[in-house]
């Protein structure tokens, strides 16, 4: 017998109460705005226009669009994520705030398509297994900038480790990986960007431990040359 239930099963973050009720309160405004969102926020503020759309690609549970919103960043935001319960938290609280649970679909990036403006995708592709196919497609898919904040390094390191921070009882493990900062700029600019890089304001230079390993945070900002007036 198979069965075709092994995303969910092996989803780390379907798995986590913790991450769940962290994810409601940020939804609900009871938890502090994570640094990186307002940085990110500012790495976005000039180049948008009025009207623009805000792809949140590994949205979580859509809170960022807090931070879009008490900033009166005039864009509509939308969210993806794979995991179906934390995109459900988003849909119930969000809708309070002034976002239609529509905004958010519960969708992996790999099947992702279409267009928008611009995306951003935070703390998404340094735990999945590698940054080459989902890169592509967020690459083809904004018009106008991509803001990354992942794990970069001067060199790449790769490891999948048991999450010791799920719900008793759950074993899975997760990819920590640190991708080679200038390979990963040419991978961008190879699809028509202008790609820079810019220190995370939190982490600074040095490694943060995220479950137990560290992560060297930096933000990728991509622009396309067209795009701007
Ligand atoms: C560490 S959380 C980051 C959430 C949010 N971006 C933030 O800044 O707090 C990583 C998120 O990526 C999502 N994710 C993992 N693999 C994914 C995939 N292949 N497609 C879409 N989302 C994915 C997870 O469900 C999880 O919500």
């Amino acid at each position: 017998m198979i069965h075709g239930n092994g995303w969910p099963s092996y989803n780390i973050w379907q798995h986590s109460t913790i991450v769940r009720d962290l994810y409601t309160r940020r939804c609900r405004l009871e938890a502090e705005e994570m640094t990186c969102h307002g940085q990110a926020v500012e790495l976005l503020r000039p180049h948008i226009s009025p009207g623009d759309t805000v792809l949140d690609v590994g949205c979580g549970s859509g809170y960022f669009f807090h931070a879009l919103h008490r900033r009166a960043i005039p864009v509509h935001y939308l969210g993806i994520d794979a995991t179906a319960c934390l995109v459900d938290i988003g849909k119930r609280y969000l809708p309070a705030f002034g976002l239609p649970p529509d905004r958010l679909q519960t969708l992996r990036i790999e099947d992702l398509g279409g267009t928008v403006d611009h995306i951003v995708c935070i703390n998404v592709l340094s735990n999945i297994d590698n940054y080459h196919r989902p890169l592509e497609r967020l690459l083809n898919t904004a018009q106008k900038t991509v803001i990354l904040r992942e794990s970069l390094g001067e060199t790449g390191t790769y490891a999948y480790v048991r999450d010791q921070f799920l719900d008793e009882e759950v074993a899975l493990k997760v990819h920590v990986n640190t991708y080679p900062l200038q390979e990963v700029m040419q991978f961008i600019a190879s699809y028509g960007f202008e790609v820079s890089s810019v220190q995370d304001e939190r982490a600074g230079d040095q490694p943060e431990m995220v479950i137990g390993y560290p992560h060297y945070w930096r933000f990728l900002v991509a622009v396309r040359p067209s795009s701007e007036g």
